[in-house]
């Protein structure tokens, strides 16, 4: 699962770059019984399998034997929630950053025992691994390198500031009888970027009031936040 979207579009090509080493393991490879099972049941009972402490700790130790700075996450509904300042924080890690993906019921207790894990939950709901988890970490976190994504990274950090995005437009000019707002076609960058900077506002008002309370804005956001309002209760 992991490979597979791990060789396609804009992370096959960071990896190409060597702007990104990803190796994909399989515990059952960490296994010594006759059939490779990773998992087994419950004790005390229950629904459902937990993965076996033993590969998992075999496969950690097998990359310690490479790197011995590591950064271990467990990949959980249980974890903090992830979100974009989770994301610049895990771009700027030196260390190599080991994804642990439960599966099946759960996994034994004693791989956190042991390894003390940091978790991380992508939103509240269950998957039915981690392995997807693992991948929107890999993919938010990668197009933040920078050349991964055109030369747009590098510049990015700067201008998110945890508020939504303004709309884009592209050619026709008109379609259906919809016009692309004109101030667009004005060359005055100025102007569209005072636009583009209330329409992101407008939208995130509208849509995701919540995360205004937490966003970085500047004294024209509030100005123009306060214009928003004023026109809104007239
Ligand atoms: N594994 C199962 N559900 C998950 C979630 N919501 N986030 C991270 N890992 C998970």
């Amino acid at each position: 699962m992991i490979s597979s979207v791990l060789d396609e579009s804009i992370l096959k090509r960071a990896r190409d770059k060597g702007l990104l080493d990803v190796r994909v393991m399989n515990i059952r490879d960490f296994t010594l019984n006759k059939h490779h099972t990773a998992d087994d049941y419950p004790y005390g009972g229950g629904a459902g399998m937990v993965l076996k402490v033993e590969p998992i700790l075999r496969a950690v130790d097998f990359i310690r034997e490479e790197e011995k700075e590591l950064r271990i996450i467990l990949l959980s509904p249980q974890g903090r929630r992830y979100n974009q300042t989770v994301a610049y924080e895990l771009s700027r890690e030196e260390r190599r950053v080991v994804f642990l993906c439960g599966h099946y019921e759960g996994i034994d207790e004693r791989v956190k025992t042991h390894l003390s894990p940091e978790e991380i939950s992508i939103g509240d709901y269950v998957l039915t691994g981690g392995e997807l988890a693992a991948l929107v970490v890999i993919d938010s976190v990668v197009r933040l390198i920078p050349g991964v994504v055109g030369d747009r990274s590098s510049v990015e950090e700067e201008s998110f500031n945890g508020i939504l995005d303004y709309p884009h437009y592209t050619r026709p000019f008109e379609f259906r009888g919809m016009e692309v707002p004109s101030v667009l076609l004005s060359g005055d960058h100025e102007k569209i970027r005072l636009w583009r900077r209330r329409q992101a506002l407008l939208n995130t008002l509208e849509k995701r009031p919540d995360l205004l309370s937490l966003a970085i804005l500047s004294d024209e956001d509030r100005s123009i936040l306060e214009k928003i309002k004023e026109e809104e209760s007239l």
